[in-house]
């Protein structure tokens, strides 16, 4: 049996041709693309296209009419729970019984849906009724959409930060939630499913939940007015900093720039406390571990781009869902490629054999 790697760090687990990111962090490329590229110059819908069909056009589609049937305005909950549902509402077939056309096709549907039960969910949220489609039908992008739908109007600020979050967040290799993805659909499952498994994997603060998080430091920090004592009492206290650190890259994360730069164009009000945070975090994580370097992770000027949209931090690992479609949506369609199982081996370190009564 191979060595045991914790966390499967280091791990090969899969061959891709979709993205993988490198460890020094110098760029991230979709489908060999640079993302500084795409940002700006194609939204994020057809993003969506070169990433599972290799091709921009067709891209993502509009999402059909639909109702989800009981949001309750937890919108990571709603997704997780409305995705897997659509299953069995559109009767999707088992990825192990049905070709790549129509797993791609029914990954399209499943995408789109997938945005709107979000911007539905967080109308709930509000306590508004989402809009109908023949409104948000107004809407060019899939971004402008999604806040017609959810708020019934779209600042183009706030489309432009959020098509830039979702085109920087759409894809980034074995990830957590897309190694889940591509687990679920190894067992041949049908494509809800295995969205459905990925947007658990995705709601945890180490993973997509993280943004979440952020605001509250900042809050905290522009309080206190003490970046430095902050992130010491923080650490002092075994606790994490949010938005710094990542299992892949040693060095700053190359979408941070890019989501900082964002905030920056459509005047975010937390980025001079942004800044200063970071700055006592950096340096600070380095004092103590000298060795081992822990950077700016996407998480980080992602909240504070999604803040200056007014997207509230609950919303964040939602978010994060809606961007994450594409990259899963390619990842589950490579799977169907490949059509092996995925099933790694533990090593059992328990009891030896003995009778009940010892127990
Ligand atoms: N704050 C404080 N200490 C940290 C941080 C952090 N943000 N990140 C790593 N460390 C420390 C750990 O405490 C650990 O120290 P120890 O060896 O003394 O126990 C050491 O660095 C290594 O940490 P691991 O968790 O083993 O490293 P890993 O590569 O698995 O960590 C992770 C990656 C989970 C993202 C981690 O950096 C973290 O918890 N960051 C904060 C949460 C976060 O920002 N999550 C979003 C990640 S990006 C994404 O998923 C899209």
């Amino acid at each position: 049996m191979s060595e045991f790697k914790p966390g499967l760090e280091g791990v090969v687990a899969i061959q891709t041709e979709i993205a993988e990111p490198d460890k020094e962090g110098g760029a991230l490329r979709y489908r060999g693309v640079d993302i500084e590229e795409l940002v700006g110059k194609v939204p994020y819908e057809k993003v969506w296209g070169l990433l599972v069909d290799e091709e921009l056009e067709p891209g993502m589609p509009d999402p059909e009419t639909y109702e989800p049937k009981s949001l309750t305005g937890n919108a990571p909950s709603d997704l997780q729970a409305e995705t897997a549902r659509l299953s069995s509402e559109w009767a999707l077939k088992k990825i192990v019984d049905t070709d790549e056309r129509e797993v791609r096709d029914d990954l399209a549907r499943l995408s789109a849906q997938m945005m709107s039960i979000v911007a539905q969910s967080a109308a709930v949220h509000d306590g508004r009724k989402a809009a109908p489609d023949e409104f948000v039908a107004q809407g060019d992008t899939a971004a402008e959409k999604f806040l017609l739908r959810w708020r019934g109007e779209a600042d183009p600020d706030h489309v432009k930060a959020i098509d830039t979050y979702w085109i920087c967040t759409a894809e980034h290799g074995l990830n957590a939630s897309t190694f889940t993805a591509r687990i679920t659909a190894s067992t041949g499952a049908d494509c809800g499913a295995a969205m459905s498994a990925a947007v658990g994997a995705l709601s945890g603060p180490l993973h997509g939940g993280a943004p979440a998080r952020v605001l509250p430091m900042l809050d905290a920090v522009a309080e206190s007015g003490d970046p430095a004592g902050y992130v010491k009492d923080l650490l002092d206290s075994k606790g994490r900093i949010m938005g710094f650190g990542h299992r892949i890259y040693r060095a700053e994360d190359p979408r941070s720039q890019i989501l900082k730069r964002t905030a920056q164009e459509i005047g975010s009000p937390r980025l001079e406390v942004a800044e200063a945070l970071e700055e006592a975090a950096l340096a600070e994580l380095h004092n103590r571990k000298p060795d081992y370097v822990i950077a700016t992770n996407v998480e980080f000027y992602s909240a504070v781009l999604l803040d200056a949209a007014d997207v509230p931090p609950y919303l964040t690992p939602a978010m994060f869902a809606t961007a994450r479609v594409a990259g899963w949506s390619a990842h589950i369609l490579e799977e169907k490629r490949t059509g092996r199982l995925i099933r790694p081996s533990a090593r059992y370190i328990g009891p030896g054999a003995r009778s009940l009564s010892a127990v």
